[in-house]
């Protein structure tokens, strides 16, 4: 197989309400990526991955999508969408976009005319809709569980108020699942492939993969296989996908899938489905190095295996930054167990993110860099209850604190909120709060300071292209416990996860460094990359 772009591409995970607002209305927008798109090609990053841009009513910010064909109004237009695609052509960037599969918005013309529509009727069998249990059929027709909290079902009404059948949503009531066993359901979905791989999206980054089938008898999960994650059916979907892919020249599909089981995993990247995968492993892994060594290697030996190329993943808007989460005593992350009540050491999770960055992007595959990691941006734990907005804290009732810690705009310059992220004659305040502190992490900030974030993502961006594309295979070298170094041709990582400091191998010279070397050591909580002789 030849290689292509997306085989050790760095992706840019743009979460479009929160990179940059152009009409002052305090939520992102395509208008502002498109004055910051110079920015993103200075960084030195080779595509974008879009979080969903269409028509919704934002429940779930955007992953409610209510017309899979269009862009939301507070974002820009279709035009606005083209014109970005075509500007991001001309600067060598590539436009990966978000598709959401496995729910629509309640909001859907299909989901209100299935309401609509009797129950057994064909518009109700795109969905799941049952009759409920027990006398009156007050009961759920089975226990499964949303995975934002609560109940998976929710109960019809008629306009007069009668109660009537219910419907599934693994997510918020307002995501109702579609039913995959269901033909329109599936030609509708390849009708939007095709719609945006003409409009010039050169990939797809598709949302909750493993979970569109479901066991049709929706029995309660035992010890067997679960009734709606990961089934083999879902298989047949992606087949379809990629032969809609291959129509086209150099698409990628790639595969948002939570499974620890790297063989169940890698069935996705059989040579006729998904591409590539988001490697969560890698994401979740605690900062230990005999720990990150073994993701790293089950990684490289199950895609060696597939012909797929490796991920490497440090964030995204699902998860609790790195820079906090490194900062914690427990530096490991689950979506189960998000925890804020760990204090935060942020010299520390900086100076591990800075270390992690390099390991990071050394390692051979495509890369992902999710908005404001680049600056440091650490997790928001602080936001007030009133002003959070993700369904998650909602129906855990505040137990979970959610996602929105992660989402909060960027600070693009400036000593004060909105830091640049709006006008500066905005109407409207940035839709989450953005810490004061912010003001030393600003885009301007970091401009030009070689210590700062923001430089060593742009040097090592660049260093990595001319080095490590495309790629050459890693290579362990000895090293002391707690020291991960390996070779990539003929430059050579050291990750010093120890803590003690630790000897370089021989080398010709430092090519970059997360933190200053002390004395021809590696201090703790530090990476190097190594000219070799
Ligand atoms: C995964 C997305 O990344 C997340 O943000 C969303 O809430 C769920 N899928 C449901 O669409």
């Amino acid at each position: 197989m030849s290689r292509t772009w997306w085989q050790d591409a760095a992706i840019y995970e743009l979460y479009v309400r929160s990179f940059a607002d152009g009409d002052g209305d305090g939520t992102g927008d395509l208008a502002g990526v498109r004055a910051r798109l110079p920015y993103l090609a200075d960084l030195g990053i080779d595509a974008i991955w879009f979080s969903p841009w269409y028509p919704s009513p934002m429940s779930d910010a955007g992953y409610d999508v209510a017309d899979y064909r269009s862009i939301d109004p507070a974002f820009g237009t279709l035009a606005d969408a083209d014109a970005l695609i075509a500007e991001g052509h001309a600067l060598g960037i590539k436009t990966i976009i978000d598709i959401v599969p496995n729910h629509c918005s309640d909001q859907h013309r299909w989901f209100q005319a299935a309401l609509a529509a009797a129950p057994g009727s064909a518009e109700r069998a795109r969905f799941w809709f049952r009759p409920g249990r027990g006398p009156g059929g007050d009961l759920p027709p089975n226990d499964w569980q949303s995975i934002f909290g609560g109940p998976a079902w929710t109960r019809t009404k008629a306009p007069d108020g009668t109660p009537g059948e219910w419907y599934l949503h693994l997510f918020a009531p307002e995501q109702p699942d579609f039913n995959w066993a269901n033909p329109d359901v599936r030609a509708e979905f390849e009708d939007v492939l095709r719609f945006w791989f003409d409009r010039g999206a050169d990939g797809i980054r598709i949302d909750s993969a493993a979970l569109l089938t479901k066991d049709p008898g929706l029995p309660e999960p035992g010890a067997g296989p679960s009734p709606y994650t990961d089934r083999d059916d879902v298989h047949d979907i992606y087949r379809a996908w990629r032969t809609i892919a291959d129509d086209y020249e150099d698409r990628v599909l790639i595969g948002e899938i939570w499974l620890a089981d790297a063989a169940r995993l890698a069935r996705y990247l059989r040579r006729d489905e998904l591409h590539a995968v988001f490697n969560f492993p890698y994401l979740c892994c605690p900062w230990d190095a005999a720990g990150l060594r073994a993701v790293i290697d089950s990684t490289l030996q199950f895609h060696a295996a597939a012909g797929a190329p490796p991920t490497w993943v440090l964030s995204n808007h699902d998860v609790d930054r790195h820079v906090s989460r490194y900062g914690r005593a427990d530096t490991s992350f689950g979506l189960d167990r998000r925890d804020h009540s760990q204090p935060v050491d942020l010299d520390l999770g900086t100076r591990r993110a800075r270390a992690a960055a390099l390991l990071t992007m050394a390692l051979p595959g495509s890369v992902y860099v999710y908005q404001g990691e680049e600056l440091g941006l650490w997790e928001v734990e602080d936001i007030p209850d009133e002003r959070r907005q993700d369904p998650i804290w909602h129906r855990t009732r505040g137990a979970d604190p959610g996602r929105d810690g992660s989402r909060v705009p960027l600070p693009w310059s400036g000593q004060e909120p909105p830091f640049g992220f709006s006008p500066p004659d905005a109407a409207a305040q940035p839709w989450l709060p953005q810490p004061k502190e912010w003001r030393e992490l600003t885009v301007a900030a970091e401009t030009g300071d070689p210590h700062s974030m923001l430089e060593l993502y742009r040097r090592a961006l660049r260093i990595r292209r001319a080095e490590f594309v495309p790629a050459p295979p890693l290579t362990w070298l000895p090293a002391p416990g707690g020291v991960l170094a390996f070779a990539r041709g003929g430059v050579a990582c050291v990750a010093n996860l120890s803590a003690v400091p630790a000897g370089l191998p021989p080398h010709a010279a430092a090519l970059l460094a997360s933190g200053p070397l002390a004395g021809g050591l590696l201090p703790p909580d530090t990476s190097a990359w190594l000219r070799l002789h």
